[in-house]
């Protein structure tokens, strides 16, 4: 693990982007206090830095971007500010569906997302189907997500085959997991990158982030910019990834 804190801007071509990135997006309030602001408006600044990274990211050719939009921890906020935080996304996935369209920009969501106030899941519905044949970006909006719900949420759903007589428990391996987990299909992130400095993964992505990457940032989420997405992305090109082996 590595904090950045100079840049070596650097442009496409000189580095083959990573095919999945998953951002932990974090500090917006504390943005917001630094500027003696309400907490939301940290989160209003946090919006449009999403806009901007989904399409730095598409510019670059990344294929899947994950972003952690809201925890299962998220529900202990108080309720006013779960509550602004699920207008605001209701808000911006009215404003932004037409974006994605244009952008070619496939929307997904990961999590508990029976969760989500009836309201707010039915515009996250919407936004998934009209963006559903998009090709160019894949992007997961993990929401009322926690890796550990997810890896129990596989186990139940694997018991179940194996209950049923579909599955032969001796088959069960790592793809099976990985197959029933919300990600199936799609390759593990290669790069996490979190805002704000905190060295910690605060249950997101547990078992898919096995061998990701990890670049800390100190800087506040509504302030990442494509120059801080681009270093990143060098940073991982330069490191290199052994896997275990040799
Ligand atoms: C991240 O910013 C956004 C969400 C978790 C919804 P925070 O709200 O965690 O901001 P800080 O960490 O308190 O500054
Ligand atoms: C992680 O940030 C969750 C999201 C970014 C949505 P938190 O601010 O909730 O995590 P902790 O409390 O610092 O671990
Ligand atoms: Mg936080």
């Amino acid at each position: 693990m590595s904090k950045l804190h100079e840049h070596t801007p650097l442009t496409h071509s000189e580095a083959s982007a990573p095919e999945h990135i998953a951002i932990i997006m974090d500090g917006n309030g504390r943005w917001a206090k630094q500027r003696g602001l309400p907490r939301i408006a940290g989160h209003r600044a946090g919006a449009e830095s999403v806009r901007r990274t989904v399409e730095a990211c598409k510019n670059l050719g990344v294929k899947f971007l994950t972003l952690y939009a809201f925890s299962s921890e998220n529900w202990n906020r108080p309720e006013s500010e779960v509550k602004a935080l699920m207008q605001l996304l209701e808000r911006f996935l009215k404003e932004k569906t037409k974006e994605m369209m244009k952008q070619n920009v496939r929307l997904n969501a990961i999590g508990r997302t029976d969760m989500l106030p009836a309201k707010t899941r039915k515009q996250l519905e919407l936004a998934i189907e009209t963006t559903q044949n998009n090709t160019a970006l894949t992007l997961n909006l993990a929401l009322s997500y926690g890796g550990r719900e997810e890896i129990v949420d596989a186990t139940r759903a694997i018991a179940e085959k194996v209950k049923n007589g579909e599955l032969d428990i001796n088959t069960i391996d790592n793809d099976t997991v990985t197959n029933h987990l919300y990600t199936a299909g799609q390759p593990d992130p290669c790069l996490l990158i979190r805002t704000s400095g905190e060295l910690r993964l605060s249950n997101f992505l547990l078992w898919q982030l096995s061998y990701a990457e990890i670049v800390i940032l100190d800087k506040f989420w509504p302030d990442f910019s494509e120059s801080d997405l681009t270093a990143a992305v060098a940073h991982f090109s330069g490191r290199q990834r052994r896997f275990g082996a040799l």
